[in-house]
């Protein structure tokens, strides 16, 4: 169970209204912990807000584009005066594939913009907060891609390794504070923004990981920073072989299996 009196009364869920964000505001709302839900479409953010609501905690949502400039005010005005102990920053599936020399760079800066800086304004902010009250946890949501560069997605790779090395270096300096920081890295997981990707999760010996089991595994170990490999959906093996040398090596032998996931062509 979480502990309401490290990680409560109210969690902040950027990007808590599908899949594994929708999972983590199910499992939240069961330990009695009320919510704040960001998303931008209001269909599935709602619904996940009912969900919690009918299990007896508060929760307030915020239709918002994290990419939006003005987004930490926007949260600022919905959670001023809470007292949030746990900030989970799960928004940042890729939004934009292309090889890198021809891309549009403004969306490859959208990329950067949710990923690194709308991750670092939240985390500034409450993880602030949290060292003050000497107390809390901050959840940083990364992927296998941040372990190897990959074609399409390089920036995306390289955003999702930002990730997980800056939340080495805050769980260094948040942990006399008792405040936990943890990278949880997921591989492929059955996530409604990936069936919307067509991302093909049904190929023989394709380990594909269910939201359920990734939040239950996330937040039982919210303590054991600073990176927490996802024994769901194998992940922990994968991340492991991919943290090895020579690069080029492992590089083209990730980028071959990769293809076989894309949208067979129609
Ligand atoms: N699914 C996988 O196979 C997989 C693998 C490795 C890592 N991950 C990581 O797991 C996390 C969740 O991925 P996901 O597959 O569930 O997809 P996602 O597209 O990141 O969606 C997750 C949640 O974030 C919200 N969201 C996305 N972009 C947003 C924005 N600009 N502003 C506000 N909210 C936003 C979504 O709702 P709205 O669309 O309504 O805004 C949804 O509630 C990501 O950090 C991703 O990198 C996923």
């Amino acid at each position: 169970m979480i502990d309401q009196s490290v990680y409560g009364p109210w969690a902040v869920v950027a990007g808590g209204s599908e899949g594994v964000g929708a999972a983590f505001a199910d499992q939240l709302a069961d330990a009695g912990i009320n919510l704040v839900l960001i998303a931008r479409k209001p269909g599935p953010l709602h619904e996940t807000a009912a969900r919690a609501r009918a299990k007896g905690v508060e929760v307030r949502t915020l239709e918002l584009d994290l990419l939006d400039p003005a987004a930490l005010a926007s949260v600022r005005a919905v959670t001023d005066g809470l007292e949030v102990g746990l900030l989970i920053f799960n928004a940042g599936a890729n939004s934009y594939g292309h090889e890198f020399v021809t891309a549009d760079l403004d969306r490859v800066q959208g990329v950067l913009d949710l990923n690194i800086t709308a991750q670092l304004a939240l985390t500034h902010h409450f993880g602030a907060l949290m060292k003050e009250r000497r107390r809390g946890g901050i959840m940083l949501v990364g992927s296998l891609s941040g372990y190897l560069g990959q074609a399409q997605i390089s920036v995306y790779s390289a955003a999702k390794a930002f990730s997980r090395v800056f939340a080495e270096g805050l769980w260094l300096e948040l942990r006399p504070y008792d405040v936990h920081v943890l990278e949880l890295v997921l591989g492929v997981t059955r996530t409604p923004a990936m069936e919307r990707a067509g991302l093909r999760m049904d190929l023989p010996g394709l380990r594909v990981a269910e939201p359920d089991d990734v939040a239950r595994e996330g937040l039982r170990h919210l303590a054991d920073g600073p990176v927490l490999v996802l024994v769901a959906g194998g992940t922990a093996e994968t991340a492991e072989r991919r943290s090895g040398f020579p690069r080029a090596d492992l590089v083209l032998g990730a980028h071959e299996a990769s293809k076989r996931l894309l949208p067979a062509p129609s």
